[in-house]
């Protein structure tokens, strides 16, 4: 059988294949992208609610999750998000900060994907879509794939095939299946950016403040975030909730403190002294959605009175319930409404130059595949340029 022959293949066109892609391209290598989904790009037009928030203005290696938190570094200031700004702006997509330094297109996802393909087919990198890989082999010099679209060779070949967050959007384990056929150890995947489930009791209870959003401070493991949470009537959501979902695990309690931005318990005292005949939850309510006060007092076991009934340091005791909340996830929606996967191909395996596996001669992973995973925020989609980028200049 006659086998189509290039220097570079790249397996998955997400968002790190597509730029890995175009830019070994730009150095004059023959390059095919490969993927098995129908349709290029889902995850891309699926991403920010549809206007790709595709990098973070404060983007560092401090927003990055993995066993070794140095390995990002590299490839994190050789391509950075100001590199990727101004091809989004030599294209000219329109873009806003929507807040914490998170860009998003101004008008859709499409904008970004099609400057990805834009920038392949500038490049000469071909894109296929619907290609099953059937098999890889490793040649004296270079692979040998078998496809459902025919037989290819190559010098390079790059994994580029993201987690497993999203398995409607392609997302299959293959990436972590060739590294163990190589030999490389993979790091335990698990749901990251996730939101909560809770446990029947809890869940009862707090279905009914469905969407209902508060500011907050979640905090687990000695990490905070403070931004909103969201209750649903599946469990908690919400921007505060996915990022302390990364940090999380099986077991654990997370704290919220419900009132980040000030002091409850100096507010109910202003009230007391102010109209001691109020409720607690009217007092409550100059705080809260009226809906969220009537249940969560009770849900918190706290008695409804005027203020001035409460004694000694019960007005600290009702104020700490609400910036100490503490509530036992019974676990996460996992990979079906996850936006990342945490874990992959362990980076002790990698080149943090090139993405190159140290031990296999021309194999590559770059992006979401290896154990490298932001913060919400744009963080992923900036892996996947940094990553993509340093192996494109090399394979
Ligand atoms: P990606 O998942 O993009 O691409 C992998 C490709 O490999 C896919 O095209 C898939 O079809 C293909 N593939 C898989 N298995 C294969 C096989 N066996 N054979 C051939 N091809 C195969 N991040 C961010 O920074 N900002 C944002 O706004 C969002 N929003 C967002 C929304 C949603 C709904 C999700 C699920 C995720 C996000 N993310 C995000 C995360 C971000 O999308 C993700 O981190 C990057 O797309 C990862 O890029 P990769 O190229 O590594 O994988």
């Amino acid at each position: 059988m006659n086998s189509k022959q290039l220097d570079v293949i790249v397996i998955g066109a997400g968002a790190a294949g597509l730029f890995c892609a175009a830019e070994a391209g730009k150095r004059g290598r023959t390059v095919a992208v490969l993927d098995h989904a129908k349709r290029i790009g889902g995850k891309i037009l699926m991403s920010g609610g549809g206007r790709c928030n595709f990098t973070n203005m404060y983007a560092s290696h401090e927003n990055f999750l993995s066993d070794n938190k140095h390995f990002c570094k590299s490839a994190l200031s050789r391509y950075t998000q100001w590199d990727f700004i101004g091809l989004v702006a030599e294209y000219g997509i329109a873009y806003h900060e929507k807040t914490l330094g998170q860009l998003f297109c101004d008008d859709s996802a499409k904008d970004i994907l099609n400057m990805l393909l834009g920038e392949c087919q500038k490049a000469g990198a071909k894109v296929t879509s619907q290609c099953e890989i059937l098999s890889i082999e490793k040649l004296d010099k270079g692979f040998k794939l078998d496809t459902n679209q025919g037989q290819y060779q190559c010098e390079s070949l790059v994994i580029a095939t993201g987690g497993l967050s999203m398995p409607k959007l392609g997302a299959s384990p293959f990436g972590y299946k060739v590294a163990e056929q190589f030999g490389l150890k993979v790091k335990p995947t698990r749901a990251g950016l996730v939101p909560f489930t809770l446990h029947e009791q809890d869940k009862d209870v707090l279905a009914e403040l469905s969407g209902i959003s508060l500011d907050a401070r979640a905090t687990c493991n000695d990490t905070s975030f403070n931004e909103s949470i969201l209750f649903t009537h599946r469990g908690l959501s919400g921007p505060a909730v996915l990022q302390i979902s990364s940090f999380w695990l099986p077991g654990q309690p997370v704290e919220f403190d419900l009132f980040p931005h000030g002091d409850l318990h100096a507010e109910l005292q202003k009230a007391l002294q102010q109209q001691p005949d109020i409720l607690l939850s009217t007092a409550l309510s100059a705080h809260y959605a009226k809906r969220y006060v009537q249940t969560v007092l009770p849900y918190l076991g706290l008695d409804n009175k005027p203020l001035k009934q409460y004694q000694g340091k019960q007005l600290q005791q009702i104020a700490d319930a609400f910036h100490q909340w503490q509530l036992k996830p019974n676990g996460t929606e996992g990979y079906r409404t996850a936006e990342v996967t945490l874990g992959g191909v362990d980076t002790d395996e990698l080149s943090s130059k090139t993405m190159m596996a140290k031990n296999v001669e021309g194999l590559y992973f770059i992006g979401e595949v290896m154990d490298v995973t932001g913060w919400l925020g744009g963080f992923n989609f900036q892996w996947a340029w940094s990553s993509g980028w340093v192996a494109g200049q090399v394979v």
